[in-house]
């Protein structure tokens, strides 16, 4: 039951408030500001009545401290009919609505339910903004990789400004995802972050789409329709795969980005929005301009801050803390969910070349953790398909010389193969595995740390004998 605080001196309109609401809600009272404020404080209630006129506090005075106490508390002012205008004036100090005296039953009812919900859906929206701005906090996005770190560096950078970036990057390399981050960890998280996947809308409908459409304005069009910009004001509008667009879509959305207003399908009125662009591609776009099926200046003016995703074969360092996330983040859901994988399948999964990037690992984990039938994913748990697949992959030696990957890379997968393969032929000893590898076990440590292959964020079993390195992040 909702609890709500009557401040108010009449006993008889304390009373009549008793018998209309004391079956739907618990009610408090108090016949002056002072006690009043007093109550709230302790009692905490989810909604005020407030009388305008009062012996000692009257009621704007209550009103204003009350405010002070709590910024976001319903509260209604309750005044008699003469008295409207300072009513008026008490919903600009802070009150949500008012009453007036003598109480119609039902509007009473009607205005108490209304506020009591209003002001629920008004903190649940705000608990779920709070909720999704951690999602696309930088804690959820992994990459310790010299190429994630310049990511983060340039989204910390740019996420507060009205800048627009360009997100270029392979299919699933976490695009859309950094875009989200750019949105939340700006001052317009609070506002709508809104995507548009330019390939998925057919070139017909496009305009109407972005821009909106007056009642009228071609056969279908039998109401008012608000497009996407004009939904953002304020906020985000993420143009997804925006190399997908037709030469005349380029031209129609280059034009709002110059002008930064625009005009619904068959409207007269030129709008204006407030509205940060964030487009992202999977192609080559100066390619496309060479092909002629770019337009040159609307590269330039999307081009303006370009963040590259790097593939994950290109930042393999990546790969041990990503399946450690996917794990972490299954097994939350899923006490029961595997949460760590043996040192050979995380050296096989890092020898992986991840043509799908973060999203084919997401799903693979997600797949691997879901059918395995222990609590630690070993090499049976690896789908037949991905083993094919790096059986097919070329040869290093090849790869290396034919500049496919750099030489320091292929080095780099070659040790964390060798290390993972002595460990597993030593036991798990770090002391045997060096001797196996002719090195020293600290410099043995020292590669493993830097391979990403022990400590917490690996999700690898432990030796005995190591020490905890210092997290990669
Ligand atoms: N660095 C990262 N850390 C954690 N999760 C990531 C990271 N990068 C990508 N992901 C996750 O991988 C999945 C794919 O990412 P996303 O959808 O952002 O890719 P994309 O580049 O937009 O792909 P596409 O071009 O196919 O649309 C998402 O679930 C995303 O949350
Ligand atoms: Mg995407």
């Amino acid at each position: 039951m909702k609890k709500i605080l009557v401040i108010d001196d009449e006993i008889s309109i304390q009373e009549s408030f008793r018998n209309i609401l004391k079956r739907e809600y618990a009610l408090l009272f108090a016949s002056d500001g002072a006690e009043g404020l007093q109550r709230f404080q302790e009692a905490s209630p989810d909604l005020v009545l407030l009388d305008l006129i009062m012996p000692r506090m009257d009621g704007m005075t209550t009103l204003k401290r009350l405010r002070e106490v709590d910024a976001t508390i319903p509260i209604i002012m309750l005044t008699a009919t003469q008295m409207i205008k300072t009513a008026v004036e008490a919903m600009k100090a802070g009150a949500d609505d008012y009453l007036t005296k003598p109480f119609d039953l039902e509007e009473l009812k009607w205005v108490l339910s209304k506020t009591l919900s209003n002001h629920d859906l008004e903190k649940e929206v705000q608990a779920l903004r709070t909720e999704v701005s951690k999602r696309y906090g930088f804690e959820n996005i992994i990459g310790s990789s010299q190429a994630m770190q310049e990511v983060f560096e340039k989204v910390k950078h740019v996420a507060d400004t009205k800048t627009t970036v360009l997100l270029l990057g392979e299919s699933g390399t976490g695009k859309e995802l950094i875009a989200k981050a750019l949105h939340y960890n700006s001052g317009r998280r609070n506002h709508p972050f809104l995507a548009i996947n330019c390939a998925a809308i057919p070139e017909t409908l496009l305009e109407s789409e972005l821009f909106g459409h007056e009642r009228g304005a071609f056969t279908d069009a039998q109401s008012r329709r608000i497009g996407q910009f004009e939904q953002a004001h304020r906020g985000t509008l993420f143009l997804d795969e925006v190399a997908e667009l037709s030469l005349s879509c380029q031209a129609k959305i280059l034009r709002v980005l110059e002008e930064r207003k625009f005009m619904r399908v068959g409207g007269s009125e030129m709008i204006e929005a407030d509205v940060r662009i964030i487009a992202a591609t999977n192609k080559d776009l100066e390619e496309e301009i060479r092909k002629g099926s770019f337009r040159e200046d609307l590269y330039y003016r999307i081009n303006v801050i370009p963040i590259l995703l790097q593939p994950l074969r290109n930042r393999r360092e990546d790969i041990p803390l990503l399946i450690k996330h996917f794990l972490d983040k299954k097994s939350h859901g899923e006490p029961l969910a595997p949460k760590s994988i043996t040192a050979e399948t995380m050296e096989v999964l890092c020898r992986y070349d991840w043509p799908g990037n973060v999203r084919e690992m997401e799903n693979l984990i997600e797949q691997m953790a879901t059918l395995s039938s222990s609590g630690l994913l070993d090499l049976e748990d690896i789908p037949l398909t991905i083993r094919r697949k790096l059986h097919q992959q070329p040869p290093p030696n090849q790869a290396i010389l034919s500049g496919k990957i750099p030489l320091e890379q292929a080095v780099e997968q070659l040790e964390r193969q060798m290390i993972s393969e002595a460990l597993q032929q030593s036991g798990h000893v770090q002391t045997r595995a060096a001797q196996r590898l002719g090195i020293s076990r600290r410099q043995l440590k020292y590669k493993m740390d830097a391979l990403g292959l022990s400590g917490p964020k690996s999700g690898l079993h432990e030796d005995k004998e190591a020490s905890r390195p210092p997290n990669p992040r």
